[in-house]
């Protein structure tokens, strides 16, 4: 595990997309596992600016998101798709049929599953798996609680999770679609290098108990100590305890 400093979330997200910016560099057709949430999204932009000025090019590169809502359309504007293309694949080249997200619109959760483990398995699996981290240590939609020896699979999202999310939905909460398909802790663990984006000083505890702490499905982030190349790049405020 290393643990790379950054002075604020500018700075961390530049040293993130360093990082995978060398990666793409290193291996034009990469297989790049992304993530959603506010944590990378500066380091989307970050590429975007690089590939705007011709330092970076997609155009042979796999991305395999890490989750998706069930039930969602690709079109919705609170989809997982929508949210990367918005943020990032509409501003480079990466080739639309190199953009994986799990299919929310197939209800048939166990042929979505299976269908999403086969693209990573085709694909040759995942280079470099980027991860934010929710405040109980959940990575991807995988919750506390959650067997580390899954694949894709389908979760229920917990009431604290569909309640936090209505503001999206109107406010109803009856429009906040109740699973998501989400990539298993397995597939993370065989990606070949882990980098985690980490912003914030309410992100400081889960930090401190997930990599200083006991390895426990209770807080799925710590198996990432296990990682044979596992970075997490944070600001100072997100590692003020470690
Ligand atoms: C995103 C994902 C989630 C987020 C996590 C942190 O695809 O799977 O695990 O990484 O909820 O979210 P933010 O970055 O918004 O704090």
């Amino acid at each position: 595990m290393k643990i790379i400093r950054a002075k604020d979330y500018k700075d961390m997200s530049r040293k993130a997309a360093n990082i995978i910016s060398a990666q793409v560099i290193m291996k034009p057709n990469a297989v790049l596992g992304l993530a959603t949430g506010s944590s990378p999204v500066g380091t989307y932009a970050q590429l975007i600016d690089w590939y705007n000025k011709g330092d970076i090019d997609f155009s042979e590169v796999t991305t395999i998101n890490l989750d998706e809502y069930r039930g969602l359309p690709r079109e919705h504007d609170q989809s997982y798709w929508y949210f990367m293309h918005k943020n990032f694949f509409d501003s480079v080249n990466v080739q639309p049929d190199r953009i994986h997200v799990p299919n929310g619109s197939n209800p048939d959760a166990a042929e979505a599953c299976r269908e999403y483990d086969a693209i990573i398995q085709r694909a040759g699996g995942i280079d470099l798996q980027l991860l934010g981290i929710g405040h109980d240590g959940h990575i991807g939609f995988n919750e506390p609680g959650a067997a580390f020896e899954l694949g894709t699979h389908c979760v229920d999202l917990t009431k604290e999770t569909i309640e936090a999310n209505k503001r999206f939905f109107n406010n109803d909460e009856s429009l906040v679609p109740r699973q998501a398909y989400t990539m298993g802790i397995k597939t993370i663990m065989q990606a070949r290098k882990v980098l985690m984006v980490a912003s914030g000083a309410d992100k400081a505890e889960i930090i401190k108990k997930a990599f200083f702490g006991p390895v426990t499905p209770e807080v799925p982030a710590s198996i990432l100590q296990m990682h044979p190349d596992f970075v997490l790049v944070g600001d100072q405020a997100a590692l003020s305890l470690v």
